[in-house]
């Protein structure tokens, strides 16, 4: 059963993304959905938060992936937006200096991705509401572990 966790603004939304960022290990897949603005990349901010990676996150729109090299121990944040990508065959031809079993991947309209990846990925839907231009919905598909952490 997916978890679904509602956040009222922005700072919210960054506060749940390092939550999650938190519990991630490398070679961990984050499949992020939701319209234009719903807040993915709000959200990979979030993630990227504790991480000691180089570089900030920005939308990653017409780079297809920006990789952030780690600057510490852990593992490196490889952001894409797979907008215009069919398969993740296609981010392996982008020359990433990462190995992705060594990152944390993150994918922009992931969705159309689940198929071709070894791992099972973490999915998470960013619903927006028509009556509350803050709120956000996320419905997360992840492992137990994942979601117990998150529900914290
Ligand atoms: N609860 C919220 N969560 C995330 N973003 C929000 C929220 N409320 C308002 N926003 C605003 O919505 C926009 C989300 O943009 P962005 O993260 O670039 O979306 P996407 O990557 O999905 O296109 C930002 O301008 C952000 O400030
Ligand atoms: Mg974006």
């Amino acid at each position: 059963m997916p978890l679904t966790i509602q956040t009222n603004s922005a700072t919210e939304t960054k506060e749940l993304g390092k939550k999650l960022g938190q519990l991630l290990k490398p070679g961990n897949v984050v499949l992020l959905d939701g319209e234009l603005g719903a807040g993915k990349t709000t959200f990979t901010q979030g993630i990227a938060q504790d991480l000691e990676i180089k570089g900030h996150v920005t939308s990653p729109t017409f780079v297809i992936a920006r990789e952030h090299k780690a600057i510490g121990k852990g593992p490196a944040l490889v952001h894409v937006d797979a907008y215009r990508l069919n398969t993740l065959a296609e981010i392996s031809h982008l020359d990433l200096a990462s190995d992705l079993e060594q990152s944390i991947l993150v994918v922009e309209w992931g969705k159309g991705l689940v198929n071709d990846l070894v791992t099972e990925p973490i999915h998470i839907q960013i619903n927006q509401f028509v009556d509350n231009e803050e709120r956000r919905e996320f419905v997360i598909s992840a492992d137990e572990s994942i979601l117990e952490g998150l529900a914290k």
